[in-house]
């Protein structure tokens, strides 16, 4: 009789500790699950307002201008396609002869770059470096033609 009073008090203490740290436990789990459904529905962009501090949009500035690349990237990446092997009557990479040529024909350095940045005959505008900047079509210039 004493044994199963003692069983019985000691799930009547089991209950009540369960029923003070229940609601505790409960309330946890919601804000828990409030604050993943919160991060699951924010918005994917922010909009920022004129005059207002918004972060985040130096980052997007960077990433589109991107570093600049060297002579020797831009012409890895763009020019070598065709000025590695003259194609199409490309003046080749190293044949100074052929860029001195140019480069006085159209009044030097600069003058070709003109050129390049228009796009002259079969060379298409800006070598097909869309985003490259008149600096960096320069460095591939250079690069290329040693001048
Ligand atoms: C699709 C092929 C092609 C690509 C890619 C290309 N070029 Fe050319 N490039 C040419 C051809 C062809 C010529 C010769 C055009 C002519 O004189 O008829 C030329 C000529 C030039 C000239 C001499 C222009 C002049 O006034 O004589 C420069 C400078 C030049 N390219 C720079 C570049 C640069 C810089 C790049 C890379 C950013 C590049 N090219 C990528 C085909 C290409």
């Amino acid at each position: 009789m004493n044994l199963i009073k003692k069983i019985l008090t000691a799930q009547v203490a089991v209950l009540a500790l369960l029923a003070v740290s229940a609601p505790a436990f409960a309330a946890d789990a919601l804000q828990k699950k409030d604050d993943a459904i919160v991060e699951r529905i924010k918005p994917v962009g922010q909009v920022c307002i004129t005059g207002e501090e918004c972060k985040g949009v130096g980052a997007v500035a960077v990433a589109a201008a991107g570093p600049a690349l060297t002579g020797a990237e831009v012409v890895t990446k763009y020019c070598g396609a065709c000025h590695t092997s003259g194609v199409l009557g490309a003046p080749k990479i190293g044949d100074s002869a052929d860029w001195k040529k140019r480069a006085s024909e159209q009044g030097g350095l600069d003058g070709i770059l003109a050129k390049a940045i228009t796009g002259i005959n079969s060379m298409p505008p800006k070598g097909t470096c869309a985003t490259c900047s008149d600096d960096e079509l320069k460095g591939a210039i250079k690069q290329m033609s040693g001048l």
